[in-house]
């Protein structure tokens, strides 16, 4: 035995005329307790009417656009012997919270909506307002339509495919976490476009080496974390030259060549002692200096397989000749890749010398938690001006790197004029 129900538009609260934007249903169709009928949407929300009792959809009163109110009679369901017959209508299944669920969602929208910019064919249809076959409530779509989402990409996994809100979040989920492996820095920065360069002729990859990839990771944070200044100077190592050179021959009889490296980094020694927020890091939470006592250089090493940076301890405590040989050792050992985790930890500073390859400046990274690092390219003699008249002088560039959230400009200044008159007059050390 069946009989015909009238089905109702229930007591929408405040709501009325609200308009029909969806009809899910078809008439002959078989439909489940709790199925949504008809969607509407007011002003202020969107709802599913759902249908209170399982049956067999034999009319539907109403059509997309129709504005209805509580009382109106919007389907004819009949009901077999066996459906679960439901006395009291329930109340509708609203969705009055979406245009809540829309605000909160307002922050990561901008994030999402980014990533998904980076795929053209998504952005084109959404904007086309496809994905009108989609099964979807109202809440669901305006969802969509602010992530720039195509409905058509998302898989349903409501009832009939109904696309769900925890499809749209679970989609924007995979995106985003796609987007972070493929930009490698979850950084939140737009990510660089994959282009295949083949296109344009002959290719090959090679894949980086574990090194690199370190090293990549440390100076890109570096990079992204330290608001950098570069300050540059010439340093007159005339007669630094000449003392060195005048050394070698005594220096060679102990195994040790003297490059001017380490006359560097006892100059910059005495600079540190001099001006001690070089000599320092910044605190996690950027509160506090901490200002180190010991002066422990990390001097770049190039290898075959990428920079390292291992770190000569102790500076101030060693002769020119004990730095000459650790130095040696040191970058032996970098190259032969025999170096540990300890032997590159604890510096103070650190410099980078170019000096031996050549070029004329260039702006180093700094290497946190230092807060500073000394770029050193090619001696080479310059003209320069003194009692009226041009002579020729040995000039050493110096290129100073450093955290400005520490140091100031005057003071990043100062100090590249002293360390540049410490190395112009080595007897200043000894002061
Ligand atoms: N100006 C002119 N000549 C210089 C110089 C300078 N600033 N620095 C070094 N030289 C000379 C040396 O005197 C030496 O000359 P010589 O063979 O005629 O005596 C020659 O250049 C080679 O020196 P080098 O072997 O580089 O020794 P070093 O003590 O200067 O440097 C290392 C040692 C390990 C730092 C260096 O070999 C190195 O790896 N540098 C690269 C660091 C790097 O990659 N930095 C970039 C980080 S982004």
């Amino acid at each position: 035995m069946s009989n015909l129900k009238e089905v109702r538009v229930p007591d929408l609260g405040n709501v009325s005329g609200a308009a029909i934007i969806e009809i899910p249903i078809k008439v002959g169709e078989s439909i489940q307790a709790e199925q949504a009928l008809i969607t509407l949407e007011s002003d202020k929300a969107s709802m599913d009417i759902p249908a209170p009792f399982a049956g067999k959809v034999k009319e539907i009163k109403v059509k997309v656009g129709d504005k209805v109110s509580k009382g109106d009679f919007i389907v004819l369901l009949e009901v077999g012997a066996d459906a679960a017959a439901v006395e009291e209508k329930p109340a509708p299944k609203t969705e009055t919270t979406a245009p809540k669920v829309l605000q909160e969602t307002a922050k990561p929208t901008e994030t999402a909506t980014a990533t998904v910019n980076t795929d053209d064919t998504a952005i084109s249809s959404a904007e086309d307002d496809q994905g009108d076959d989609v099964h979807a409530g109202p809440g669901v779509r305006r969802l969509a339509r602010e992530f720039g989402l195509d409905l058509n990409q998302i898989k349903g996994t409501g009832q009939k495919g109904r696309v769900v809100k925890e499809d749209l979040q679970n989609f924007v989920k995979s995106r985003l976490s796609q987007t972070g492996q493929s930009s490698g820095t979850g950084s939140g920065l737009p990510s660089a476009p994959q282009i295949d360069f083949s296109q344009f002729g002959e290719t090959e990859n090679k894949p980086l080496s574990r090194i690199k990839k370190l090293s990549a990771q440390y100076l890109h944070r570096n990079w992204l974390l330290v608001p950098h200044v570069t300050q540059f100077n010439d340093a007159d190592i005339t007669e630094l030259e000449a003392f060195r050179k005048a050394q070698a021959a005594f220096a060679a009889k102990q195994n040790v060549k003297l490059t001017p490296l380490v006359f560097i980094m006892k100059a910059v020694v005495t600079a540190l002692k001099a001006f001690p927020a070089f000599n320092s890091s910044l605190s996690a939470d950027g509160e506090q200096l901490i200002l180190k006592k010991y002066f422990h250089i990390g001097i770049a090493v190039d290898t075959p397989e990428g920079l390292v940076v291992p770190v000569i301890r102790d500076v101030d405590k060693k002769s020119l000749l004990e730095l000459a040989k650790e130095l040696a050792e040191v970058s032996n050992k970098a190259r032969l890749k025999q170096l540990s985790s300890a032997d590159m930890q604890g510096s103070s500073f650190t410099i980078s010398s170019l000096g031996g390859i050549g070029g004329t400046a260039f702006t180093p990274i700094v290497n946190l938690p230092d807060v500073a690092i000394l770029g050193v390219s090619k001696a080479q003699f310059k003209p320069q001006y003194q009692d009226g008249e041009f002579i020729p002088r040995l000039m050493l560039p110096l290129c100073l790197s450093y955290d400005h959230r520490v140091i100031d400009g005057a003071e990043g200044a100062r100090f590249i004029v002293f360390l540049a008159d410490c190395l112009s007059d080595i007897r200043r050390w000894l002061l």
